[in-house]
């Protein structure tokens, strides 16, 4: 019996993919099929794919021509299926010529004419048209966006908003956009959805305008200072039909998804404690993380990390909430803060600090086990799961591109395309964020422990 084996997506099954398995049925007997898990797809960068696995499973069998429908799951697993299954001949479209030649050593490898004039990105942008977005402000996490999201197909960063023309300028030529407005009605009008990266204390005025003039609005994080601005957000988007999302670019990632997955499956009992530290070794006091009137500090700076993750494990439901700081004399911001959660069965520990550095670690301790996140634990693509028992301990990898940015973005862009708001991190988890940051700052839990 001749076995055939071809990979793929198979996001949006359209002709082009029925032609290929088509043709691969016809050179054997048997056509084992690989399509990719959702995991696999985002760690080797394929981001905005539209249908689950289950779904473009379903619809690969429906065409009748599998004989076999297999997961891909991971870097590698090409050599080891052909030879589990005893494959003669490995097919793919001509999109992939000379990619998989070191294929040879174990099989046939056959490039086929890819068919032309469609394609599952085709597809998905059609379906959901290209996204035009506009950056709003020009400063340094605008730039990062910028350059991530060329990472991301189905969507075009084309305009940016800001004040000073002649940054504006720059930042339009560096990137190649279409133009820069200074006049934000006037840019709302040429976009799609915003990306806000202003000092915090104007995300919340800028995300409403956009909301009001009907663009959904990726904001950074904390979206706001306060829980009813959060929520008043929120609300607005739900009320049009929009998406609005906090940017904690780690709530998106693989890695940090897979751990979250892993401490629901109980795999450490019961989660009793978490320690989780971000600090940020910038000194510069011109920078608005040192500007109060800007909302600077390190906990609106670096707080919201820690604290997603918290409300991840723990909930939004802190039956205490305790801050412990100490402030700089010249420019009032907190430069260490320990914001030390109590929950009725669990204890939390967000730990920030500006100008100090501090191992960046995590340490989830649960009733059987404990999971160890080096540092940096919030672009992690590595963490341990510990027992008593050191046999026991497992190590897990997934893989994490560069800054990161991309999978926030993303998961923005299937949220629209689903017109459904991400679990990966909702409306009470950014509500809960923005309360803690809040009760810092108005100073209105009791147990507030300032030392200066
Ligand atoms: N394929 C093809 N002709 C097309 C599109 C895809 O022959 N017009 C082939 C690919 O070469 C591959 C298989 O179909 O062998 C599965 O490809 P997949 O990446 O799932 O489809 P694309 O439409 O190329 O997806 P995308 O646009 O997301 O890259």
């Amino acid at each position: 019996m001749k076995k055939i084996i071809t990979y793929g997506t198979f996001d949006l099954l359209h002709q082009g993919h029925i032609n290929i398995l088509k043709r691969a049925k016809e050179m054997g007997d048997y056509l084992i099929v690989g399509v990719t898990s959702e995991n696999y797809d985002e760690q080797r960068g394929k981001l905005n794919v539209m249908q689950s696995l289950v779904e473009r499973i379903e619809n690969v069998k429906k065409t009748g021509l599998a004989d076999q429908i297999i997961v891909e799951e991971y870097l590698g697993q090409k050599i080891q299926d052909i030879q589990k299954y005893d494959v003669d001949t490995f097919v793919i479209g001509s999109d992939w010529i000379g990619k998989f030649d070191y294929l040879k050593e174990y099989c046939n490898v056959v490039y086929l004419e890819r068919t032309k004039g469609i394609s599952s990105t085709e597809l998905r942008s059609s379906k959901n048209g290209i996204l035009k977005f506009g950056v709003v402000g020009n400063g340094r996490i605008a730039k990062r966006f910028v350059k991530e999201a060329r990472f991301v197909s189905g969507i075009e960063v084309e305009y940016v908003f800001g004040r000073n023309q002649e940054k504006l300028s720059e930042f339009c030529k560096e990137f190649s956009l279409v133009d820069y407005y200074t006049d934000y009605n006037n840019f709302l009008q040429k976009v799609d959805a915003v990306y806000i990266a202003l000092p915090h204390t104007l995300h919340y005025q800028f995300a409403k305008e956009a909301l009001l003039s009907g663009k959904h609005v990726l904001c950074e994080k904390p979206m706001t200072l306060s829980a009813a601005e959060t929520q008043e957000l929120y609300s607005l988007a739900t009320q049009k039909d929009l998406i609005i999302q906090e940017a904690i670019k780690t709530a998106y990632t693989p890695c940090f998804n897979h751990l979250l997955a892993v401490v629901k499956s109980g795999v450490i009992g019961n989660v009793k404690d978490i320690e989780a530290t971000f600090t940020k070794l910038e000194t510069n006091k011109q920078l608005r993380e040192y500007d109060l009137s800007q909302g600077g500090g390190s906990l609106t700076e670096l707080g919201s990390y820690p604290l997603c993750l918290i409300a991840k494990i723990l909930g939004t439901e802190p039956q205490k909430v305790i801050y412990t700081d100490y402030k700089d004399t010249e420019t009032g911001i907190d430069l260490m803060n320990k914001v030390i959660l109590q929950y009725k069965n669990a204890i939390a520990t967000a730990t920030v600090g500006l100008g100090i550095k501090k191992e960046g670690n995590c340490v989830i301790s649960g009733t059987r086990g404990y999971i160890y996140i080096p540092a940096p634990w919030w672009k992690t693509e590595y963490f341990e799961i510990r027992f008593e028992d050191t046999n026991q301990v497992k190590k897990v990898f997934v893989e994490f591109k560069d800054d990161g940015l991309r999978y926030e973005i993303a998961e923005f862009l299937k949220s629209i395309g689903r017109h459904k708001p991400t679990y990966k991190l909702t409306e009470k988890e950014s509500v809960f964020i923005a309360s803690i940051i809040e009760g810092y700052r108005n100073d209105t839990s009791e147990s507030c422990i300032h030392l200066y």
